[in-house]
């Protein structure tokens, strides 16, 4: 928690390199979240009742393209009001505040300045010594204005006339960290950050606009999700996947059978995270564009694996009805590499094998060999009632179901905060050329 003046700030930072905030007043202990990516929607909320504070309000800056936003689920727990910019247009948000419009956590003021550039709904918070600057101003870097109506210019526009306006000492809340810097002022962005060398718009604008990176992942999707607030469904069909994957959205595939099985056939830059390996991996989950998509050869283990991540409070994630099988039937584009026995058939032939081992040994060498059949069906039958398997388990860690292809699958996305390149993130625009080599 960091605390400026009258005000306390906790800092949630999301591997994708989204920043969400909670602002409360120190005495009044009333409080406002911001930017709520929807994967911290549980830390958030539990953290508000650590701190004992009310949380009143819950804030978007702008409307989010690049992950879904929670603010609907944690106003919903705490009964808040949601604020966005009129342009917004979010179901469910019932405050639009008019540029320099105030509200108050106890006797703080915080002020909403419109902010237009990143996009055209954008505001900024302006709060007792502190900036909570959303997708314009970032540590070391600027928003990005390609999509959405953004409009370099403006936004060029909007961060001077923020550094004009506000004091030097203003502590900036960007709303991503890409490249985990933490934290900076206005007067050290002034004198570091590579966008604000440069004076002149037009060159701002050229700059800015010459090489955008790609579009988010799932863009149009997650516009859909943050204005009109529907729900990422649990299931998936298989046609509706292909079409998911045919849209661009293959790098949020998460394909949670074995490498070898993975090796013999997956989806073009679907990412492997094996069942036996989710829970440690939940991080490479949370950094893939939401929704994320859960593969396995028919649809069991992807349940099982939603049902791990949901319990670590991972969002947005969808089963894939079928797997692989139904996804390759309704005509889903898949590329095939060596022939493997899928996990399924090796728990069938391995219980088979000991059950007839069993009773074979039982008749011919001594009845008490009998005790491995009813072993191994007491186990089937635990694995019907509580879908899980035991034997399933000891198999994916076989070495014959291991693959090189855990390795080398694609990254998801590109999001992760740790593997970006610098500047690039879904949201930053890159450094200015010249200063590239340097960044
Ligand atoms: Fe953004």
């Amino acid at each position: 928690m960091k605390t400026i003046n009258s005000l306390n700030v906790i800092t949630f930072k999301h591997p994708q390199g989204c920043c969400g905030y909670l602002i409360a007043d120190k005495t009044s202990k009333e409080a406002l979240a911001l930017d709520v990516h929807l994967d911290l929607v549980h830390d958030m909320a539990e953290r508000v009742k650590t701190e004992g504070w009310k949380l009143r309000y819950v804030v978007d800056t702008h409307t989010h393209a690049d992950h879904p936003s929670g603010s609907r689920d944690i106003a919903s727990k705490f009964s808040c009001t949601r604020i966005a910019h009129e342009k917004a247009q979010h179901a469910g948000v019932t405050a639009h505040p008019k540029n320099g419009g105030k509200i108050n956590l106890g006797s703080l003021e915080i002020t909403f300045r419109h902010a237009p550039g990143h996009t055209p709904d954008h505001m900024v918070l302006i709060a007792d010594g502190a900036l909570f600057s959303g997708d314009s101003l970032f540590i070391g870097g600027v928003a990005r204005t390609d999509f959405l109506g953004g409009d370099a210019g403006l936004l060029f526009d909007t961060i001077h006339s923020l550094l004009t306006d506000l004091p030097e000492d203003t502590v900036l809340f960007p709303g991503h960290d890409y490249q985990n810097k933490n934290e900076s002022t206005l007067g050290k962005e002034k004198k570091e950050n590579p966008w604000l060398q440069i004076r002149n718009r037009d060159e701002f604008i050229q700059k800015l606009t010459a090489n955008p990176p790609p579009k988010p992942a799932n863009m149009d999707l997650l516009l859909l999700l943050n204005r009109e607030g529907v729900d990422i469904p649990p299931t998936l069909s298989a046609d509706e996947a292909s079409r998911f994957v045919s849209d661009g959205g293959a790098s949020s595939v998460i394909d949670v059978r074995t490498g070898a099985e993975f090796e013999g056939e997956h989806i073009p830059g679907s990412r492997l995270i094996p069942l036996d390996q989710i829970e440690l991996r939940a991080d490479e989950v949370r950094a893939a564009a939401a929704p994320r998509l859960l593969l396995c050869r028919s649809g069991n283990r992807a349940s099982m694996s939603k049902k791990t991540l949901e319990k670590l409070h991972v969002a947005g994630l969808s089963v894939i009805d079928g797997g692989i099988i139904a996804y390759e039937k309704s005509g889903g584009k898949t590329v095939k590499g060596r022939a493997i026995i899928s996990l399924e058939r090796q728990v069938r032939i391995v219980a088979g094998s000991m059950v007839l081992t069993g009773v074979l040994l039982g008749f011919f060498i001594h009845p008490a060999f009998l005790i491995l059949s009813g072993f191994v069906g007491a186990g089937l039958i635990f694995a019907g009632i509580t879908d899980w398997c035991g034997m399933g388990f000891l198999l994916m860690k076989m070495p014959w179901n291991q693959s090189s292809a855990a390795e080398n699958a694609p990254s998801a996305g590109g999001t992760c905060a740790a593997s970006l390149p610098p500047c690039a993130g879904t949201c930053a625009a890159s450094l200015p050329p010249e200063n590239k080599k340097t960044s």
